[in-house]
């Protein structure tokens, strides 16, 4: 949510903060801006994509060029629209202090009606604001301090989240950096730095960074760099090595990071698998719980805690180690669970899904479990990231880097993971060495089937174009295809805009069924398991309304066919392993539906990628 990006060193800076810029517009893309250390303090900054930015400054590059300094920033909007002068970074009245600022300062109308209190003139409604002219005012009072020193007196009035980045001709030749709440990672280069709230930007320069943590602060010069926490008590930092390369965060030939992060699944489930699944030897091998595993196993319950569609994946993960493990398992939305003042004890597990490792209200529910004396386990994408950092254990799911908003491969690679987390719980206990070594080997075919499926994107393109004008969908499924449903639901009306619901099937009747005519197409995953006859029953009830449906099957099921008037016929597999295979034409279908309304499916209005404001 929102990208900082920052360079010092010895090469042209402006570029090069543009094309961090670029990488992380994921985060964040409704303004943008950049500032240099230039002699004086040159900025740009304006709503609208990085491409404009980019534009205008190939348009007048003259005060910018040779300066080898700078910070620059996209936003997503929290405090003020997305506008020109709500876009960072954000200067003092002299121009001589730029800051940019993730996050959000919670208390930023005291601080602001205090400083207006004294004179300062506020140049835009945010709330990130406050804290350069905060920084203005100490210097004021005390022009000998560093630009540190400021930064860290100004940080003490501040509540809420950050990473800012500040530079000044007043102490140049430096940049400071801070993180509460807000991710931020240094990258190593030869005689350069680069900062970032993500490796994205960093890793065609260099693949060895440090992260920060909250609480701390770094001064960045040419030659070098020093770690000190807020309270100014010096940090050593350990160096870590990226294990991912270029060629992951670009698109490869696609037209969408969407469309290749769906197409990638495959390859995807493979590499969350490696290594771990030993069907031979009927086990499953988790590295980063093993020393946890028999706490796991004598779990009073868990809770799972997540947001969005990691929320989703979490639902399977209850339906999975239920079934499996038979440990009693609660999904809740983090930002439920930590306001709730939820019952968790020594005896409970809390594992918290999330893709970015960043997610403020997971983050926050793991922090309020952990005082609560539960063993925490995370299940993350982003190596090094914030909540991969705070678990005390944990799986990653290897799906590298997503850059779609819309989570796709992240999901079924979570999903895989649960299906593993579950059978490493049941083993011993639960079920025995044959059932594991089936389970096993069904989840060694799922990337299989999933290339198979990824075949019919063209059938599912023209069935997205039948009902790209729809104005609402429904979703339904049973069992483990409802948390499905709701996925496909979600996947929809983030990228395409159309309002759409997902559903148990048999709740349809409980209310949804009153929406339904013949404007209202049905997407129905109608997989044959043990409620396959039910959710036939649900399809008949949808089309003596003369809604339209979309039914997800398996191969060879005729009787499908002749109740939908549009069939996906996916492979058939055991009720467990479904929800990997049916979402992904479900991921073509928003995909193809948005595309064809001319939406933006990479960058949907109103969205970013990592969430980490509350
Ligand atoms: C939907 C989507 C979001 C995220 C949610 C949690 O496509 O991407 O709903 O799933 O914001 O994000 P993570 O998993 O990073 O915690």
């Amino acid at each position: 949510m929102c990208g900082i990006v920052g360079y010092i060193g010895t090469r042209e800076a402006a570029p090069l903060l543009l094309g961090g810029l670029h990488r992380l517009e994921y985060r964040g893309y409704d303004s943008a801006g950049i500032a240099l250390l230039n002699g004086g303090l040159p900025f740009m900054k304006q709503k609208g994509s990085v491409a404009e930015l980019q534009k205008a400054f190939d348009a007048s590059p003259a005060r910018m060029l040779g300066a080898t300094i700078g910070i620059g920033h996209t936003r997503w909007a929290t405090h003020g629209d997305p506008s020109d002068r709500n876009a960072h970074p954000h200067l003092n009245a002299q121009e001589d202090i730029a800051v940019i600022h993730n996050g959000i300062i919670e208390n930023y109308s005291v601080l602001k009606q205090e400083l207006q209190g004294e004179g300062y003139h506020f140049q835009s409604d945010t709330d990130s604001e406050v804290l350069v002219q905060l920084i203005d005012r100490i210097w004021k009072i005390d022009p000998s301090l560093s630009l540190e020193a400021v930064v860290r007196a100004a940080l003490r009035h501040v509540e809420g989240a950050y990473g800012v980045c500040v530079i000044s001709p007043r102490d140049p030749d430096k940049i400071v950096v801070a993180r509460k709440g807000s991710p931020l990672v240094i990258g190593i280069g030869e005689g350069e730095y680069f900062i970032a709230s993500d490796a994205a930007p960093i890793v065609e320069h260099t693949n060895r960074v440090v992260y920060l943590s909250d609480g701390e602060m770094a001064v960045i010069t040419r030659s070098g760099y020093q770690v000190r926490t807020i309270e100014n008590v010096a940090m050593e930092k350990d160096i870590t090595e990226l294990d991912f390369s270029l060629e992951k965060i670009e698109k490869g030939g696609y037209e969408h990071f969407m469309l290749k992060e769906i197409f990638e699944q495959p390859d995807v489930m493979h590499d969350v698998m490696r290594g771990r699944v030993r069907t031979e030897e009927g086990r499953v091998v988790l590295g980063g719980i093993e020393d946890y595993l028999d706490r796991l196993k004598q779990a009073r319950r868990i809770v799972i805690c997540a947001c969005g569609t990691s929320w989703h994946a979490g639902l399977i993960g209850e339906y999975l180690i239920e079934d499996f493990a038979r440990i009693p398992v609660e999904v809740d939305y983090a930002s439920e669970f930590r306001y709730r003042n939820p019952i968790i004890g020594p005896d409970d597990v809390v594992i918290v899904i999330s893709q970015s490792g960043e997610t403020a209200d997971t983050l926050a529910a793991l922090r309020a479990a952990k005082e609560k004396g539960a063993m925490v386990m995370g299940i993350c994408n982003v190596v090094g990231s914030t909540i991969a950092r705070e678990t005390m254990c944990g799986i990653y799911t290897h799906a590298g880097p997503e850059v779609g908003v819309a989570s796709t491969k992240a999901f079924t690679a979570q999903v895989i993971v649960l299906y593993m987390l579950a059978l490493a719980l049941s083993k011993g206990r639960t079920i025995s060495h044959d059932e594991m070594r089936l389970s096993l080997k069904e989840l060694s075919k799922v990337p299989e089937h999933a290339a198979k499926i990824l075949e019919l994107d063209s059938q599912i393109q023209q069935i997205a174009d039948d009902y790209k004008d729809a104005r609402n969908f429904l979703y339904l499924g049973r069992g483990y295809n409802f948390p499905v449903a709701l996925e496909g639901a979600l996947k929809l009306k983030e990228i395409s805009y159309i309002h759409a619901e997902g559903y148990p099937a048999a709740e349809m009747k409980h209310g949804p069924i009153a929406l339904i005519d013949e404007d209202m197409p049905v997407v129905v995953i109608a997989t044959r398991d043990s409620s396959y006859q039910k959710i036939l029953s649900n399809i008949e009830e949808v089309r003596s309304r003369k809604g339209r449906v979309i039914a997800i099957a398996s191969e060879g099921d005729t009787e499908v066919a002749r109740l939908a008037e549009h069939v996906i016929y996916i492979p058939q597999a055991s009720a467990q392993i479904m929800p990997l295979l049916t979402v992904i034409p479900l991921q073509l279908l928003s995909y193809h539906i948005a595309t064809l309304r001319g939406c933006n499916v990479d960058r949907p209005r109103n969205l970013a990628k990592s969430v980490t404001v509350e």
